[in-house]
């Protein structure tokens, strides 16, 4: 039905309105494939448990960007690809090290991604080839642009990458200037796995409508990364850590402190989800990692803390941990910085992003969806000089 068939809605007509678009259905998608009843989660017919137990964040790149996994040539190229792409331009450095040391590095790679298209030739070439070069330069050039800034904001200066290894294993080295172990390295390595695709969720949405006016990918991967950014989004994996933070320097009960929360009708960060209305699986997973890394350095509190906030959640409110609950301990105890936790989710799902745009422009339609007006209507103009 064209939209010159319906007739705009006013306040004469009853409430039409899906509030947050809850239960809409906007699009058709092959990328990912949700079930929040199930808490099941699949990328390109891929379950997800299977692709954290068996696949590099590398294989999940290509498949979510060409719908298959890659052959060990195929991997070998993309990761080429990727090697000979992190070097950031000279001035996109030059944008870091100006940068205030206090910035929010959300904003900080917001804007550092945004800069990154003034020095591409091809930003804005609209041809299929150049937005699948455009989708390996930024996701390369993403890690080199966190490590970087988190270094120069230290008063260190950032280090190169390495010409070999895997994207985890680069980010952990020019994070900290020395190479990971690998324990850390696939850890780190699976939670850029769970955080790749999730359907049309709200950063997604935003980059793919960006997409949909046939604006370019260095307008809509800065637009996602606002979005991700909010506390109710990618930014609540840095809420929940200062949350357990803060139960550690209080010596707080955490399941007393949660239920004060909840009695001053507050959210807890990491729990609910607008889909899932069972556990994410991701959380799941994630789950048995910061447990693993825990008895692995024998520090178990921010394990059992978070534990004992998932059985109050569960007993107060009926709510599951999302992907964010068990991502932030995960993270704090691989060593990471909290006000890093959601640039790193960010670096992941670029990977999402880029081949969500890809499909988009495969079959574009311009996103425009309508609003029901209740807004003044049939008011007499008063020219000024009589107001
Ligand atoms: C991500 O969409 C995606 O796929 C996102 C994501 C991805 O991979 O891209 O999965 C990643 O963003 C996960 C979500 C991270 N955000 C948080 O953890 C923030 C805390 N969560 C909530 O704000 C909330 O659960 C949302 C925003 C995630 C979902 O909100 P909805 O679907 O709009 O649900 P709602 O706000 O209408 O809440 C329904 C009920 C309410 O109770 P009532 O007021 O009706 O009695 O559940 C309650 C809410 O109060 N509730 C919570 C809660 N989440 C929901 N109560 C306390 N703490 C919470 N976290």
């Amino acid at each position: 039905m064209a939209d010159q068939d319906v007739r705009e809605l006013t306040s004469d007509d009853p409430p039409v309105k899906a509030r947050g678009l809850e239960g809409v259905v906007a699009l058709e998608s092959s990328l990912s494939f949700i079930d929040g009843q199930k808490g099941e989660l699949i990328y390109r017919g891929y379950d997800i448990h299977d692709l954290a137990e068996g696949a590099s964040f590398e294989e999940v790149v290509y498949l979510l960007a060409n719908g298959s996994l890659p052959t060990e040539d195929e991997l070998a190229g993309l990761r080429q690809e990727l090697r000979s792409e992190r070097t950031l331009p000279d001035p996109v450095l030059d944008l870091l090290r100006n940068a205030p040391d206090d910035a929010h590095p959300m904003a900080v790679l917001r804007t550092a991604v945004s800069a990154l298209g003034l020095y591409d030739d091809e930003a804005d070439v609209m041809e299929e080839a150049a937005n699948r070069r455009k989708a390996v330069r930024i996701l390369a050039q993403i890690p080199t642009i966190i490590a970087s800034f988190d270094r120069i904001r230290k008063g260190l200066d950032p280090v190169a990458p390495l010409d070999e290894g895997t994207m985890a294993h680069n980010f952990l080295y020019m994070l900290n200037g020395e190479e990971p172990g690998e324990a850390a390295e696939r850890i780190f390595d699976v939670c850029l796995v769970l955080h790749a695709d999730h359907g049309l969720n709200a950063s997604t949405f935003t980059s793919r409508v960006i997409g949909s006016t046939l604006s370019d990918m260095y307008s809509a991967i800065p637009g996602a990364i606002g979005a991700l950014k909010g506390p109710l989004h990618g930014g609540a994996n840095r809420e929940v850590m200062r949350m357990l933070l803060e139960i550690d320097e209080q010596g707080a009960d955490p399941a007393e402190y949660v239920k004060e929360r909840l009695a001053q009708g507050e959210r807890v960060m990491g729990f609910g989800h607008r889909v899932y209305k069972t556990m994410d699986p991701r959380a799941a997973i994630l789950r048995d990692l910061v447990k693993e890394l825990s008895e692995e350095a024998g520090e178990m509190k921010w394990y059992e803390y978070s534990m004992a906030i998932l059985d109050t959640m569960r007993d107060e409110k009926g709510i599951d941990p999302n992907v964010d609950f068990f991502s932030a301990s995960t993270y704090y105890q691989l060593g990471l910085d909290p006000d890093l936790f959601t640039p790193i989710f960010a670096l992941s799902r670029t990977a999402g992003w880029t081949s969500h745009l890809l499909e988009q422009w495969a079959d574009n339609r311009l996103i425009r969806p309508r609003a029901q007006y209740v807004g003044d209507r049939n008011r007499s103009f008063v020219p000024l000089q009589e107001r």
